[in-house]
């Protein structure tokens, strides 16, 4: 078998630099990949309900927004295929399926379930924790072995639900025989890319934490936002030393800037060692650091909103891509659907013969 990836992301906001950096870059290197046979981008709505099931159209609404910034970042739709999870039937089918193969304190153990369950106040209060959220791994590893993916591009986050799928496939294909392909998960290839920052310095950029740069951010807002980024609290005055380390504006530079911006935005410094030197040293102000990030930042997003007016110009036209790519999605999930339930022993309406024949058997006629 060929080379096929999956990957997907829960449309429940706009996609920020923090996506960009952390998976979306990943898929524009995969696209450009002539080793791959086939490659499918899923908008995971199913799997955004499950912890925004009280709110339909907020995933309804982040279809397009999401479509939106895949195609702005420059995914080609001639080479990936974009689909929306709740309309692959096969998906859910398997995921009954496979929790059976599944145990409660495995699911429990889950260190993403667990961090989630805690950010979403899942473990606290009268509600308790709602089934659907629980089991959203095996939903997960439903989405991967469905595409027959034996490549998922995801962030370090998403370790857990590889694990957990691989265990699945593992226990699935010793029950019922070699069905399903083993996925190995594709992790970001630079290791400081993966960590970008919130703009208030916090470890991760997110929508809940309000400290994000949109793929879509206006030329206005990106100014503001990059102009009141965090920086050292203690380098009150130009000529005081300056802290690089845990400073939001250097770690956006240590992942955005290239040398050849300096000869284009900043002639003072032929590369960041260089600027991050004086401002250890004292004698380079905050301002000049984010004037200097906003203009590399600009260049980049330009284009991401120049992409997106193109297409939200022709919207007739994204239609067809998620209506071609989730049909053609279907086709494929359908087909492993089969082959899985074949495997266990459920393909009753295939061959009317051969079901007669072995009813006999049973029977001893
Ligand atoms: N859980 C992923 C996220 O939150 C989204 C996702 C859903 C996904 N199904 C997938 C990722 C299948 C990779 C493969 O980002």
């Amino acid at each position: 078998m060929g080379k096929i990836a999956l990957t997907g992301d829960r449309p429940t906001g706009k996609l920020h630099l923090g996506h960009y950096v952390g998976s979306l870059n990943n898929r524009l290197n995969l696209q450009n990949d002539k080793g791959f046979d086939e490659i499918y981008v899923m908008l995971a709505d199913g799997q955004g309900l499950t912890d925004n099931f009280d709110n339909p159209k907020k995933i309804r609404d982040n279809i397009i927004q999401v479509a939106l910034d895949y195609l702005s970042v420059g995914i080609d739709p001639n080479r990936v295929t974009i689909c929306i999870q709740s309309a692959l039937p096969a998906l859910t089918e398997l995921t009954f399926y496979y929790m059976n193969v599944v145990t409660v304190p495995r699911l429990e153990r889950n260190p993403t379930v667990k961090a989630e369950m805690v950010l979403r106040g899942f473990n606290e209060g009268d509600e308790g924790l709602p089934v659907g959220f629980f089991t959203y791994p095996i939903s997960q590893a439903a989405d991967i072995t469905a595409f027959d993916a034996n490549v998922v591009p995801v962030g370090e986050d998403q370790k857990p639900m590889l694990e957990q799928c691989r265990e699945i496939v593992h226990k699935f294909n010793t029950i019922y025989g070699e069905t399903l392909v083993m996925p190995e998960i594709m992790l970001p290839k630079n290791e400081k890319a993966t960590r970008l920052k919130g703009l208030d310095g916090k470890e991760k950029m997110s929508k809940s934490l309000n400290n994000c740069i949109y793929l879509s951010e206006p030329a206005d807002s990106l100014k503001n936002k990059v102009m009141s980024m965090y920086t050292d609290p203690n380098h009150l005055n130009v000529s005081d030393p300056g802290q690089v380390e845990g400073n939001a504006v250097f770690n956006f530079l240590d992942v955005f800037c290239e040398d050849s911006h300096f000869n284009e935005y900043l002639k003072d410094y032929k590369n960041l060692d260089e600027m991050k030197e004086h401002y250890r040293k004292g004698g380079l102000g905050d301002v000049k650091c984010k004037k200097f990030l906003l203009s590399i930042l600009e260049e980049k997003i330009s284009k991401f909103r120049a992409e997106r007016e193109k297409w939200q110009n022709n919207l007739s036209d994204v239609y067809d891509i998620l209506n071609i790519g989730t049909k053609k999605a279907k086709d494929k999930t359908d087909a492993t659907f089969t082959r899985v339930k074949k495997a266990m022993h459920m393909d009753y309406f295939i061959d009317k013969d051969k079901i007669v024949k072995e009813w006999k058997e049973i029977l001893g006629k």
